[in-house]
């Protein structure tokens, strides 16, 4: 594939005059090389003080969503050759940068948190409650199972940006779903009223900017939809 120049944004709040600026690199690009590649070349050959987070680099630990040439995508699941000479390689928006691509997440887990995330079992439940993996009662708690809370749909939402922490997000939003859609589970009144209000998913635009990055194919902007027709229905004394 030959030279493809990296263009990175960087900043580092914690030093003194330092403004949001791009660094461009150069590297020797390889067919199917991904761009979280690209950045560990440039920390192992040209400088290593750029900051960026990575685990996995299977695209399951969520740890590696970043805008890349104006999108929001997983790192290492993005490869080089299919972006072009130059790559403009910047960290989420919607939450603060700790340094370069790194950014601060502590509000999209806390959103996660004001959720109730975790499954609550019914009290009369004294056995782990089985569904068949081929049971449409399964099929509706499969949606959103595969989140991997990488931020990107949070990062992407424009409900996110204008109200900052007045809305929970995407994300949490479609996990409270799951759980509210789990016939099993002890909390789904609690988890509803938590969730079907302003803060919750009255404050979705509906823009739909969720749907298009999410990496694992999860509609959260659907989901949320969802959950307005359950609260409708439990209003009106209908079964929801
Ligand atoms: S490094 Fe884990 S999802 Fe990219």
């Amino acid at each position: 594939m030959g030279d493809v120049r990296v263009r990175v944004m960087r900043y580092n709040p914690d030093e003194e005059n330092s403004e949001p600026h791009y660094d461009s690199f150069i590297i020797d690009a390889k067919k199917n090389m991904t761009v979280l590649d690209s950045l560990f070349l440039i920390v192992e050959d040209q400088d290593p003080s750029l900051s960026f987070r990575c685990a996995c680099r299977l695209g399951m630990c969520g740890s590696c969503g970043m805008m890349i040439n104006g999108r929001g995508r997983l790192a290492c699941r993005t490869k080089i050759e299919h972006l072009g000479d130059e790559i403009v390689v910047q960290p989420m928006k919607n939450q603060p940068v700790l340094k370069d691509l790194t950014v601060n997440m502590d509000t999209f887990f806390e959103n996660w948190q004001k959720v109730k995330p975790y499954f609550v079992p019914k009290e009369d439940t004294d056995e782990f409650s089985v569904i068949p993996p081929a049971s449409g009662r399964r099929e509706i708690i499969d949606e959103n199972q595969d989140c991997i809370t990488c931020g990107l749909c949070f990062q992407s939402c424009d409900a996110v940006a204008i109200r900052g922490d007045d809305y929970i997000g995407p994300a949490a939003l479609s996990r409270a779903y799951n759980l509210i859609a789990d016939e099993r589970d002890g909390a789904r009144e609690e988890r509803l009223d938590l969730v079907a209000n302003e803060e919750g998913v009255f404050g979705c635009h509906s823009f739909g900017a969720c749907v298009e990055v999410c990496p694992k194919g999860i509609k959260p902007m659907v989901t949320i939809q969802k959950i307005k027709g359950k609260k409708v229905r439990r209003s009106l004394g209908l079964k929801w």
